[in-house]
Order: structure tokens, then sequence, then C-alpha cells
């Protein structure tokens, strides 16, 4: 089994930054692990081809339902094949709390992204009050249900990211993090599913040594190509020792 590590560039690093990082990161031992990442729109064309070389794959961190036409400023699930990505986020914290995505548009975002191939990374999660109110379970069930209705869950990538760990330095603890792991899995079955909000170096191992971890999704900690590399190495490190089993 491999780590599948991720990085959600957000709003940063425009073509030129974008072509630096590709050009600063080292190269991925062994191909054992998947490494996607999230650039802005403008960016994609312009690292395409490193990306390739280095075995990174590309995603782009949104799209549109709709195949074309008077949409201003959105982006389409065509377009980006065209454009040569693979990868899609969808439902990201960012654009539910600021740009008013609901459920029932990232329902139609999800099911395009299939119909045109893409991987689709649905982000789900609870925010402090609903953590603290013992309410996080039930959130993301609702959230599951509302955004994969009519889809197999086995066709999409989740990622959980508590929105009070996003950007705030202070990530879900492992066990935490594993408990809604577990519950996420027994409650869709086989699937995939990241954890994603303040993962850094001094983190990484931890989390993803858990065993209903099977990546992460990096914010800041992703824009930086030895951060970045270190947190790869990381995931490496952690399937080694899931994959060798309990030693007794
Ligand atoms: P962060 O962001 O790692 O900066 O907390 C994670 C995310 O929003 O995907």
């Amino acid at each position: 089994m491999k780590p599948l590590i991720a990085g959600n560039w957000k709003m940063n690093h425009g073509p030129q930054e974008g072509k630096t990082f590709f050009e600063e990161i080292k190269e991925i031992p062994g191909k054992k692990a998947d490494v996607v990442i999230f650039p802005p729109f403008v960016t994609i064309a312009y690292v395409k081809d490193l990306a390739r070389e280095r075995g990174i794959f590309l995603g782009a961190q949104n799209l549109y339902w709709r195949p074309h036409g008077a949409f201003t400023g959105e982006i389409s699930a065509k377009m980006l094949v065209e454009a040569r990505v693979d990868f899609v986020l969808v439902g990201h914290s960012e654009r539910r709390n600021i740009l008013g995505e609901d459920d029932e548009l990232i329902n139609l975002k999800l099911k395009t992204a299939l119909d045109y191939g893409l991987k689709p990374i649905l982000c789900v999660g609870e925010n402090l009050q609903e953590r603290e109110e013992g309410r996080a379970m039930e959130k993301i069930k609702f959230q599951l249900d509302a955004d994969l209705s009519g889809i197999h869950p086995s066709r999409v990538i989740i990622a959980y990211e508590p929105i009070w760990a996003i950007g705030t330095g202070k990530n879900a603890t492992p066990e935490q993090a594993e408990e809604v792991h577990a519950f996420i899995k027994q409650y869709l079955g086989e699937v995939k599913v990241l954890y994603g909000g303040s993962v850094k170096p001094g983190n990484a191992f931890s989390l993803l040594s858990q065993p209903h971890i099977d990546g992460v999704l990096v914010g800041g900690a992703s824009l930086k190509p030895d951060s970045f590399y270190d947190i790869i190495q990381s995931g490496i490190k952690a399937f080694e020792v899931k994959d060798s089993g309990p030693l007794f």
C-alpha cells in the first residue's frame, strides 16, 4: 500500500513560483507514494511537464458542473481534462464557507468530475462548535449523505478536514483523526480517506501511522519543497511500518 500525499496550494504560487517549486523538489524515492499537487488554475499549464517528469500528479482546486457557456469566472471539467489534470478538490471548507457552496452544488460537481474521468477528493469536516458539542460525526454523516447522493462512495476519495484545524497550526490528534476515519470507512465501506488540517513535517508520521489514515491533504506545508518532501518521506516510512504488520 502507498500513501496519497496531496498538496493544496490554495491561492498561492503563480506560474513563476510554481515552476520554482517543481524545479527544487527532490525525486520521490522508488515511487513509494502517490503525490498530487493542486496549483491555482493559471499555474497548471506552466508546471505540467515538470510535474510529469517528477512523477507528481496535478489536480485542480475547483470545477463548475456545466460543460461550457455563460458562467463568468468558472472552469469546466472538460477544460480540466484538456489541461491534463487528474484530480479535483470538491467541497473544501473555504469554498463552502467563504464562497457559499452548498451540498447540492457539491453533489453536482462530484457527479460531473466522475463523468469526465477526474478523481474527485471530497472534503468534509466539522467546525469547532460542532466538535465541542459532540456533533462531529453527525455533521460528517450529513455531509457524506448529501454530497454523495446517487454516487457510489468507492469512486470518490474523502478528505477529513476539521475546520478548526485548517490553517490554525492546531492539528487533530492522531487519535481524534483515527476515530473519524474509522467512522467514515465503517459508514461508506471501501474508500480512501485522507486527513487534512495543519499537517506538517513534525506531525505527519504519527498521523499517517494510524490504521485508517490513507494519506494527507496539506495546505501551508505544501508550499515549500523541503517541508512537502519531508511529509512525503514520513508517509513512506509510516506505510512501510504499517505494511510490515505487528511485531508480535
Ligand atoms: P493547512 O490546510 O494544512 O494549511 O491547515 C489544509 C487544507 O485546507 O487543505
